[in-house]
């Protein structure tokens, strides 16, 4: 008699990378994919190819408990890569974590993928403080955890929201004395690198630290002048004594923490705070992790 493949709930499948994590654990065929969707989510487009491969899905809210019990009924495992407001991301996690302990729930993947958030201070970025507490109340849950640490992701790097290439103005902005190394790791190599965490038993209790390159602000300029041969306007902004005070002048006047996220982000970067030191590709060496400069070449940038 075959085994039945361990369950995983995925919580975030019409997102960005929760839709390319069902895809990579699809990939990899060693455990059975369930999606929790809000009901009436629009985005039926994202969900169809997913469920021709098989994935299942059922309708669930991270603010309703009872919703959230139904959906952890024989699940072993859950990844969550839920993104948005306080309420979604603590609230509703603290929600899964306690529906996740109640049905037994082995092992869960906290929405993180992120810098290394347990070297920041409290109040270093808005965002990352709610990964603080999500994982101080996954640590004394019942449930192992498993941490994704990749930096930045490579796609959002070159983004309008990292605020550093701005293409229509042909301008690159940087804090910092452009010297300082941070990680960076697409999305898409982040999602295989789930697939395999989830489904290997050694991963519990352990964070999984990841690059697809490690670079500086003053070679990430130069490796996408080199590969696309087109030239940007280097515009150093301040130092990073300059971008905390930045921060701090905006947060006092700021009606939101969006006005400064970014900047946050772009903090724990320049800064080194939030390096990854335990950087562990080689765990799962089938992964060929894409660097910048292939990146570059993959996205036509
Ligand atoms: N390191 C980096 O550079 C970087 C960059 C970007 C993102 N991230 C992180 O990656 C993670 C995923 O981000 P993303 O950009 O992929 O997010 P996203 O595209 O905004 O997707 C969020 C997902 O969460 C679902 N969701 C929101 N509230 C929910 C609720 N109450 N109940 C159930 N599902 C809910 C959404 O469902 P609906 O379709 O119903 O809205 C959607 O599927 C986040 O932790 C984010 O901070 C990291």
């Amino acid at each position: 008699m075959t085994q039945a493949k361990p369950t995983v709930l995925i919580i975030g499948v019409t997102g960005m990378l929760g839709n390319q994590i069902a895809s990579a654990i699809l990939d990899k065929g060693v455990m059975t994919v369930k999606a929790l969707v809000r009901s009436n989510n629009s985005k039926q487009d994202k969900l169809k190819p997913l469920q021709q491969r098989g994935m299942t899905s059922v309708e669930g809210n991270l603010l309703d408990m009872p919703s959230l019990l139904e959906a952890c009924e024989n699940v072993d495992a859950i990844v969550s890569a839920v993104s948005g407001s306080e309420e979604m991301a603590v609230t509703g996690q603290l929600n899964l974590i306690e529906a996740a302990a109640a049905k037994k729930v082995r092992r869960m993947i906290p929405s993180d993928y992120s810098v290394d958030y347990r070297k920041l201070d409290w109040g270093d970025n808005y965002n990352l403080d709610m990964r603080k507490k999500v994982f101080s109340a996954l640590e004394s849950s019942q449930i192992d955890y498993t941490l994704i640490l990749n930096g930045c992701f490579t796609d959002i790097l070159f983004g309008s929201f990292a605020n550093v290439f701005d293409f229509a103005a042909g301008t690159f902005s940087y804090w910092g004395d452009g010297n300082t190394p941070f990680d960076t790791t697409t999305t898409n190599d982040t999602a295989k690198f789930i697939a395999e965490a989830i489904a290997d038993p050694t991963m519990a209790n352990k964070a999984l630290e990841i690059a697809g390159d490690i670079i500086t602000m003053k070679q990430l300029l130069e490796t996408y002048q080199n590969v696309t041969g087109k030239t940007l306007i280097a515009n150093q902004l301040g130092s990073v004594e300059d971008l905390t005070a930045w921060i701090e002048k905006t947060k006092a006047v700021a009606t939101s923490p969006y006005e400064y996220l970014s900047q946050q982000y772009l903090f724990t970067m320049v800064s080194g705070k939030g390096k990854l030191d335990n950087i562990a590709n080689s765990q799962y060496p089938h992964i060929a992790l894409s660097s910048v400069a292939e990146y570059i070449r993959q996205a036509g940038l």
